[in-house]
Parts: C-alpha cells; structure tokens; sequence
C-alpha cells in the first residue's frame, strides 16, 4: 500500500509481514521459544489505564524532553536492532537519516549491518548517537570498541546484559543464515555457527562470564560517555546497578527474545521506581540523575505516556522501527515518527497535560496491571 495509507505503528507490521523477503521477516519477528515474554510486552500495557484530567487549557502542549542531558522531540529513542539490512539494502543509516530529521536518539547496535563509522559519518552535525556494546571475551577488542566509540563522539553506552546466551529463536533457526553482517567487527572475528539462524551465527563472541565486577573497566574504557545497563529485569538489580555507580538502566526482556516468561518490563517498572526511590537513588539532589528506560512492545504514544507517566524517562523502539525501514526505507520511519507525534499530541491533550512534567503517577490507574 501506499505509504498515506499506514496510519498506525501496526501497519508496518502487517506490510512487513507480507513484503519482507522470509529470512528478514523471520529474524525480526522472532521471539525465544513459545514467544510469551513478546507478547506479553504488548500485552501488559492494556491493563494499565489513564486517570485522564479536564479544563487543564490544552492549547498548547510540548512533548520534548531530554534523555540523559541530550534533548529529543520525544521521549523515545531508536533502540538497537541487529543486521538491518537483512530488511533494506541501505540498512541502518536508514535511521540515522531519520532520527536526524525528527530529531529523536538513535542507538547504534554493535552488531549493525553498516560499520560503525558509516552510521556516525551519517549523522547530521550535532546529532546525538548512543551505542549498544556486547561485551567480548576479547576484552581488548570490546576496549578498542568503547574507545573509539567515545572518540567518535558517541554520548552513552548501552551494555547489553540480557544476553550471556542468545535465546533460542525457533523460526530464526528454521531459516540458515546466509551472511547479511558485514564486517569483522560484525561478526567478531570469530568461528561463526552457520547452522542455527541469524542471530546465533553472529553472536558466539559475546562473553558469558560478564559480570558486576567488569563494570569499572567497562567504565573506564567509556572515557565519560555515559553507562547504561541494558536488560534488567527485576528491582534488585536496578538497586545494584545504582550501587554500581552507572547512570541508567533500560528495564528489557530484548523484546522477548531472550529468556521466555521473564516479565514485560512496563510491568516491573513500578516497583523498580519505588526500589530505587526507598535506597535513596530516584530525585535526590544529592546525587546525579539516576534514569529509567523502559523497551518491549511499545506500539503507540499512549504506551510511551504509560511509561513515562510511571516514572521512565523515555522508551526503546524496535521492531515498529525495523518494519518501517524495510517496507518504505527512509520515509517509512519519517511517518513512524511523525505518526507517534501526532499521536502525542492528541493524547496529552486528551490525558490533559501539557509537557512530559505533567505526566504523573497519578494519571495511571495500575490496579490491573497484576490483577486478574
Ligand atoms: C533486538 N534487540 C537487540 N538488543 C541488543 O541489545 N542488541 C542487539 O543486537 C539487538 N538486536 C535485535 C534485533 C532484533 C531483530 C530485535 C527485534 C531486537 C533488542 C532491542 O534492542 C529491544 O530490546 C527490543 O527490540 C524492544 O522490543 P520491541 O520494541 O521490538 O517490541
């Protein structure tokens, strides 16, 4: 269809599903195992109701904000999806073009089809880019990365550490990869498994002995960019990455991909706020901003409102990103983004606020997020 006719985040999905070559549409779509924890991402946020306000004067309202210091139009950024031209042959610069226009973050995956240099010399001036780092048993390698990253002039990394095994993706693995990763950093210079889908073919280098230890090295290496974990998924861990000393966290289950029935990170998000305001790491003065991500089914601005509302500063996109960018490139994620301000705009109003500051706890009913 013409690209007038998509009118929601849904719609990518339903071209995708139907133009997209099946290896591409195989590794997008997939989620671990029995695909519950996808699912359920989505899923989770219809229980979550709005405690809408009136006669606020709505005339006006601002949705723009700031995540970790940089400014965005929305709370949202790109999040990282790997192998982006098994979906369009141009690849992720797709979404660095349009992140620059929109003016939203994109976050460059480790295991991008274009290189690294390619997605930042692609940047407009002054465009703000984080990157998602696996960690490499090679830790000289990962060092190399993270530094050059930051000479580069990349702002925050996102360690990514949900992932010390790659899930078992069963239509992934049913499709043999064919070699959509570009570069040996790609691929991480190592023997790589041919048999077993994409994903599990290109991530034998990550290192499953990560651990909270590694972080000062890691932090290091950052030379000042900001750290971020990304993957956490119960309240003890968002109080130890705070005790940690990193700047952030992104409550993900990597859109279901991982660990089947680990929880839809919306649903957690509540009792990750209170955890961390009780150890004293949320709105204290005295220390710097500690902040929440929140990524996994995020479908429409009302969902990112839910989210942000419940104390997220801003929520990863993923697969609505990649849907677009495969079936209209470009200008299918122009209209992605456009399509969610639009949205915003109709729905602060509706919800009666008139900046993300007025997005309170209070507008969201949660009494059926974990009722029956
Ligand atoms: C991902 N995700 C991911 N995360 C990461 O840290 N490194 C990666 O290389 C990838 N690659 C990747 C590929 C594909 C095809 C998907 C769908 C996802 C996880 C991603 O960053 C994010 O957590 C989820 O995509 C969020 O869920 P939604 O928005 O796709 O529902």
């Amino acid at each position: 269809p013409d690209l007038e006719q998509i009118l929601s985040l849904h719609d990518f999905e339903a071209v995708a599903r139907r133009v997209m070559g099946r290896r591409g549409w195989n590794y997008y779509s997939s989620g671990a195992d029995d695909e519950i924890s996808m699912r359920e991402n989505h899923n989770a946020y219809h229980r979550l109701w709005f405690r809408p306000r009136i006669l606020r004067n709505v005339a006006n309202v601002d949705f723009s904000t700031k995540i970790l210091g940089f400014a965005t139009s929305m709370p949202i950024y790109i999040t990282a999806t790997a192998l982006g031209k098994l979906g369009h042959p141009e690849g992720e610069v797709t979404l660095t073009r349009a992140a620059a226009k929109h003016n939203v973050i994109q976050m460059i995956p480790t295991l991008a089809s274009c290189s690294f240099d390619e997605l930042v010399d692609a940047a407009a001036p002054g465009q703000v880019q984080f990157m998602q780092l696996y960690v490499n048993a090679d830790r000289a390698r990962t060092r190399k990365i993270v530094a050059h990253a930051a000479d580069r002039g990349i702002k925050a990394l996102f360690i990514t550490v949900d992932a010390p095994q790659l899930g078992r993706r069963e239509k992934d693995m049913r499709t043999k990869f064919e070699g959509a990763a570009s570069s040996a950093q790609t691929t991480g210079g190592d023997k790589v498994r041919r048999d077993q889908g994409a994903a599990r073919a290109i991530s034998s280098f990550i290192d499953p002995s990560l651990n909270w230890a590694d972080l000062k090295d890691l932090t290091e290496a950052a030379k000042g960019m900001k750290i971020i974990l990304k993957g956490v998924q119960c309240w003890e861990d968002a109080v130890l990455a705070a005790e940690a000393g990193v700047d952030g966290i992104v409550l993900s289950n990597h859109g279901g991909r991982q660990l089947d029935y680990a929880p839809a990170p919306i649903a957690i998000l509540p009792s990750v706020v209170s955890a961390l305001t009780a150890h004293g790491y949320m709105n204290n003065p005295s220390r710097p901003k500690f902040e929440i991500f929140v990524d996994g089914g995020v479908r429409r601005a009302s969902d990112v409102m839910k989210a942000v509302a419940l104390g997220a500063t801003a929520v990863g996109i993923g697969r609505p990103m990649i849907y677009a960018m495969s079936t209209y490139g470009e200008e299918g994620i122009s209209k992605l983004l456009q399509i969610l301000k639009d949205e915003f705009e109709m729905n602060m109003r509706l919800v009666g606020a008139r900046n993300i500051g007025e997005l309170v706890p209070s507008m969201i009913d949660t009494s059926a997020l974990h009722g029956a």
